[in-house]
């Protein structure tokens, strides 16, 4: 089932996300309904804020990434993933700007620096849990997932002059002056 996404403004994603066990209502039901959406609007990520649920749960799937040349390393392989209950352990090596761009904030792209290489502990679908490391867009996009259940999004990231820029257009999201390719739901009535 496809699920609308939480836009820009809506409270849920400002909230640090909580904690899940096995026993979580509907958990695997949840969790294609979230490949689902993801898939439908063309995203390589979702977390469970941006479908209204404040809780640490969110997917990547960068197997159908574009690659360059140079990141073809066995580690930059894409992944196929779900991570709940992530935390990221370190990040490390000098920072490196890439373009992002989220789903709860259409038509807003941006560079945002990060560091390129995460390590993070999280448990699977089935409660297993993992500690594991990643290189480039692999990391990038963990670490726009994991912002997501700290309640931060990557707009917070850019610099001041771009943030500025981009003001107006944020604005109209919040309140729903946009038209989208998927359901949204927005935070204010127009
Ligand atoms: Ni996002």
């Amino acid at each position: 089932m496809i699920l609308p996404i939480y836009a820009y403004g809506q409270p849920v994603l400002k909230k640090v996300a909580a904690p899940i066990g096995p026993d979580y209502p509907g958990l695997q039901d949840l969790i294609a309904n979230m490949w689902e959406t993801m898939y439908h609007a063309h995203g390589v990520g979702l977390a469970a804020p941006q479908i209204g649920l404040s809780i640490r749960l969110f997917v990547v799937d960068t197997t159908g990434y574009e690659k360059s040349k140079k990141e073809e390393e066995p580690q930059d392989a894409g992944i196929k993933k779900v991570f709940i209950n992530a935390q990221i352990l370190s990040e490390e090596g000098p920072m490196w700007s890439f373009e992002e761009g989220c789903l709860s904030i259409p038509y807003i792209r941006g560079e945002v620096e990060r560091p390129p290489i995460v390590r993070i502990r999280y448990q699977d679908e089935n409660f297993q849990e993992f500690e594991e490391t990643y290189t480039g867009v692999n990391a990038r996009v963990i670490q726009h997932e994991y912002d997501h259940i700290q309640g931060v999004l990557f707009v917070e990231r850019l610099k001041p002059l771009k943030k500025r820029m981009i003001q107006r257009k944020l604005e109209d999201i919040r309140c729903g002056r946009i038209q989208a390719e998927y359901k949204m739901r927005f935070a204010a009535v127009r």
